[in-house]
């Protein structure tokens, strides 16, 4: 693929992503200094994914605020297609959503699209994707969602309940849409062409719950914009309002500038991994240094591609003045990658020995979150 292509679907993210670019292509809108000025004036501060364009993006995310400050509460909706363990690109995004629940005070629904995996994946079963949805919860539980206010539902175990809302849906998508939309084939199993209308169906799940309409705002990386299109083609024909969504960049593979990749387990770290498998990951990322010591020294290093400063600047450091040091650090050549790696590998193995206490104490709390169809 030249340098310059990228290809970017719910399935698929190859390339460099050029943000720019996306904005225009799918049709959204930037983050600009207004919406963060709305946050600093609702929330009291803006959060460090605002602040760096990590979230850079969004649909309707002023409306969302309108609603909010003329009294009107939003839920909040996103999902993971459990195919594999939880990296820590999947966190990105529940991490701001943890973030929003707190500060707006929402609800949050929270689908494990096991159908979506098990028709998307030849090699994995309907058993395996819905072991990987539990496991998956324990990393969304571990990072404090409220059970009060989070509840987590597997597509084959809710489906009572979202089968409805997913034909109303489906009745009003026709194939050379969906086509047009995911590029579907005509190998595609019929499964995938229908299964876009289950991933729609929770964005209109609280106002179905509710009674009335509820503004819902969807957090996610911009891969699942396609989906969402959709949903926001069919809501108005439905009576429901659209729902509004924000997006992220792609945290990126240890590798190179594509995104983590679960299926390639060395582009990116996962939760479940120990401290030596993170430290050695680390140790074999892809940098933006220079070939010799002298070289980078003259030239500087190119922190812009860099997986080990993106890792930081994405997540570890929090402070603004010393992400801006380290760029700085490294395009003057006085820092080596050796120390950029051994920084960050110290940063990640601490966050994730937390996690995994956090995560394995989840264990006993599953139930609390995890809603299902009333039997019979
Ligand atoms: P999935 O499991 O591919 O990804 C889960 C969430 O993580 C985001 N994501 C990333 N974010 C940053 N950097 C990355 N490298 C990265 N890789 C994945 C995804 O955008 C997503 O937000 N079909 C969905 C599951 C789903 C969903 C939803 C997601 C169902 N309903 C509503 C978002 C919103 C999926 O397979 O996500």
């Amino acid at each position: 693929m030249p340098s310059d292509e990228f290809i970017v679907t719910p399935w698929e993210v190859k390339g460099h992503v050029d943000y720019n670019k996306l904005i225009a292509l799918f049709g959204t809108q930037p983050i600009d200094e207004a919406i963060l000025a709305r946050f600093k004036k609702l929330t009291g501060s803006i959060p460090m994914m605002l602040r760096r364009q990590v979230f850079f993006s969004h649909r309707d995310l002023n409306w969302i605020l309108d609603q909010y400050e003329a009294g009107e509460k939003f839920a909040l909706y996103t999902g993971r297609g459990p195919s594999g363990q939880t990296h820590l690109g999947h966190l990105m995004p529940w991490m701001f959503t943890k973030y929003l629940q707190d500060a707006f005070g929402a609800e949050l629904y929270f689908q494990m699209t096991d159908d979506e995996k098990f028709l998307q994946k030849d090699e994995l079963s309907a058993y395996a994707t819905r072991g990987f949805s539990y496991d998956n919860c324990l990393d969304l539980i571990a990072l404090g969602f409220d059970p009060k206010k989070t509840r987590i539902f597997l597509d084959t175990e809710y489906v009572r309940t979202l089968y409805p809302i997913a034909l109303e849906v489906a009745k009003r998508v026709t194939f050379s849409a969906a086509r047009a939309v995911f590029g579907f084939e005509t190998s595609t199993n019929i499964g995938m062409v229908f299964f876009t209308s289950m991933q729609s169906a929770p964005a209109f799940l609280p106002t179905i719950l509710a009674g009335h309409n509820v503004p819902v705002l969807i957090p996610c990386a911009i891969d699942q914009d396609p989906h969402f299109r959709i949903t926001r083609d069919v809501a108005q024909k439905m009576g429901y309002y659209k729902p509004a969504l924000v997006f992220s960049r792609f945290f990126p593979s240890l590798l190179g500038l594509d995104k983590m990749s679960a299926s390639l387990p060395e582009t990116s770290i996962f939760t479940t991994d120990t401290p030596e498998e993170a430290k050695k990951k680390i140790a074999n990322a892809f940098t933006g240094g220079r070939t010799t010591v002298k070289e980078q020294q003259e030239l500087g290093g190119v922190p812009d591609i860099c997986a080990v400063y993106q890792y930081s600047f994405y997540l570890f450091e929090k402070d603004d003045r010393r992400a801006l040091e380290l760029r700085q650090e490294c395009l003057q050549g006085v820092r080596a990658c050796g120390e950029c790696k051994k920084e960050l590998a110290a940063k990640v193995v601490q966050f994730l020995k937390s996690h995994q206490i956090a995560r394995e104490r989840a264990r006993d709390h599953i139930e609390d979150f995890i809603i299902r169809d009333c039997s019979d």
